[in-house]
């Protein structure tokens, strides 16, 4: 007895949106079991991992949902946004159109989920400086006036993961 995996106080609910091929799987591999695969196959219907963490000496355990940024294999919205307390919403900051979807993702995700749904807004690939057509300060200043948090990440890299997820945890909690 006294692991963490004894006991889990909360389970938080957590949905990955965004364009495809922006990396939302590959995110949720890195954070879920710290893997990366530079082959990764795009998503078919919804998939979920977990992990648990410790946030302020409680075990929470964090479900990640994820599912197809293409259309025809996105599964029923509804179901995917019900009863998510938080929110990943991803753009590539190497292709400009993922970033511009961003309002559009925005207007999905308000119009299902929860009022108090806790959004970071993530700018991934950042590995890829060389490549980058989003400047930092232009998603900066949409999350400032949309109320999000923002970081910028690499799955690639596990730059920033574990700290996007972590931040919008403790904000639920
Ligand atoms: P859908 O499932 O179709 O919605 O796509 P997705 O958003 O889940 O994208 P996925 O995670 O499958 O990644 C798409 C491609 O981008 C893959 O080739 C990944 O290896 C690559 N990729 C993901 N994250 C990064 C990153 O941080 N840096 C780099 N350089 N490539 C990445
Ligand atoms: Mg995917």
């Amino acid at each position: 007895g006294g692991g963490v995996g004894d006991k889990v106080d909360y389970v938080f609910k957590v949905v990955l949106i965004g364009d495809s091929a922006v990396g939302k799987s590959q995110i949720l591999a890195r954070f879920a079991r710290n893997e990366f695969s530079l082959d990764s196959k795009a998503t078919i219907g919804v998939e979920f991992q977990t992990r648990t963490l410790v946030i302020q000496h409680k075990s929470i355990k964090a479900q990640i949902w994820d599912t197809a940024g293409q259309e025809r294999y996105r599964a029923v919205t509804s179901a995917y946004y019900r009863g998510a307390l938080g929110a990943m919403l991803v753009y590539d900051i190497t292709k400009r159109q993922t970033f511009d979807h961003i309002p559009r993702w925005l207007e999905e995700l308000r119009g299902h989920a929860d009022k108090n749904l806790v959004i970071m807004l993530i700018g991934n690939k950042s590995d890829l400086e060389d490549q980058r057509v989003v400047p930092t300060e232009d998603a900066k200043e949409f999350a400032q006036k949309e109320g999000l948090f923002f970081l910028e990440t690499s799955a690639l890299q596990a730059t920033n993961v574990d700290t996007a997820f972590t931040t919008v945890l403790t904000e639920i909690f």
